[in-house]
């Protein structure tokens, strides 16, 4: 068995626990002060999460956790909340009774195997307004579930990319008010986003809050690699490990998938040197999709992603825009807000001339294909003329 796994959110000997996150998170979800936890994707936010409400419904908190990465609708929304109440009989029998009144709007469900009907918590058809009615009724709802209750949005800042004016923002803003047995655990990863959403004084969610910024594992994150690998016999340097979460600025998930292919590839004693030839292939192997990426953005934006790769602070330095052919910094900073809709980039904190990358292995690649560009001896003429 590899004792390593990537991609989805981890549990069990496959998690790291994080006793102090863990506790500080449970200390404001027990007394009513909502959360949202903020971090770069992959972190682990979702593992996280399900560590916690695992705890969490121990001690008798119902924890519904809504998912919304991939809405596009607050009928998506809807039927993402359905299917978390779904998730625990008792729950969607609560269900059932406060939401009566949609009976006919809402399907019936077909078991394929026994061929049973069973009432399904999900839409069928209804307008908007019913679909913001029936949101409405949902989320009021939940003084059914019990006398402790924790909704999860996971990625919630999606709400902000239905058009709505901001719609779903105050309705759950509303009953963030008015739930007296409920907690909201928001978790993103759009910094940016959910600053302004928590941050300005005209948007509805403006200090509803306390935020978190998820914070990246340290050594312990070292110990517990080496102790995986020891496991199935595999002797790693610690340098190695080191090297390793640092290149990939402590992304958990490439922590493992890069040790997942270390062990895979059968090595027993592992240095930097392995790391680097298993980092070189899993890149290699997104390749195409990286090149894909870029060639589907404007000249000036897979400048500006070159210069960020590459330099990654200070980046509005002159001599950096002039390296990079920007004409200026307000293009610069245009290009880098459109790469931030994109989800390819965003800016650290408040400062400017931060950035980083959603994935830190584009980034790495980009890196290295621009080092025949723009390192030293190997610039053509014309690079040299567009330097100087
Ligand atoms: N506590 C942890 N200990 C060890 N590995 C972890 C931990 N948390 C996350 N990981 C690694 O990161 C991967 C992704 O975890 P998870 O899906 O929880 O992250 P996420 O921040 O929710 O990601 P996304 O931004 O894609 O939603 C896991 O498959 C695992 O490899
Ligand atoms: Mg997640």
């Amino acid at each position: 068995m590899n004792p390593f796994k990537f991609g989805d959110p981890v549990e069990g000997e496959y998690y790291l626990p994080r006793p102090n996150l863990d506790k500080l998170v449970y200390q404001f979800l027990a007394n009513r002060i909502h959360v949202v936890l903020i971090g770069p994707r992959r972190l682990g936010k979702t593992s996280f999460v399900f560590n916690l409400l695992k705890k969490l419904e121990k001690e008798g908190y119902a924890c519904p956790f809504v998912d919304i990465f991939n809405i596009t609708s607050h009928r998506d929304f809807l039927q993402q909340m359905l299917r978390a109440l779904k998730a625990k009989k008792n729950w969607a029998d609560a269900a059932k009774t406060w939401l009566a009144n949609w009976r006919p709007k809402i399907s019936a469900d077909v078991d394929p195997v026994s061929g049973q009907t069973s009432f399904g918590l999900s839409i069928d058809r209804g307008s908007d307004k019913d679909v913001k009615d029936m949101i409405q009724d949902v989320l009021a709802g939940l003084k059914n579930l019990g006398e402790k209750v924790i909704l999860v949005i996971d990625e919630f800042q999606k709400i902000t990319e239905l058009d709505d004016h901001g719609w779903l923002e105050a309705t759950l803003r509303t009953h963030m008010q008015q739930l007296r047995n409920t907690s909201f655990l928001f978790t993103g990863s759009r910094k940016s986003i959910i600053s302004d959403m928590l941050n300005n004084s005209s948007r509805p969610l403006y200090r509803s809050c306390q935020s978190i910024d998820f914070p990246s594992f340290g050594e312990e994150l070292v110990d517990w690699v080496i102790k995986r690998f020891a496991e199935v016999e595999i002797d790693i340097d610690r340098a190695a490990v080191c090297y390793l979460k640092q290149i990939v600025q402590d992304t958990s998930n490439y922590v493992q998938m890069v040790s997942f292919h270390l062990v895979a590839a059968g090595y027993k004693k592992i240095g930097i040197q392995e790391v680097q030839e298993v980092l070189k292939n899993v890149i290699k192997q997104n390749a195409y999709a990286y090149q894909t990426l870029l060639n589907s953005l404007p000249a000036l934006q897979q400048r500006v992603l070159r210069l960020a790769a590459k330099e990654n602070k200070q980046i509005f330095a002159k001599d950096l825009l002039n390296k990079y052919e920007i004409r200026s910094a307000p293009a610069l900073s245009s290009s880098i807000k459109a790469l931030k809709n994109k989800g390819i980039l965003d800016e650290e904190g408040k400062g400017r001339g931060t950035v980083i990358f959603d994935d830190p292995l584009f980034a790495i690649w980009l890196k290295e294909s621009c080092d025949t560009w723009y390192d030293g001896d190997t610039l053509n003429e014309e690079q040299e003329l567009v330097i100087k």
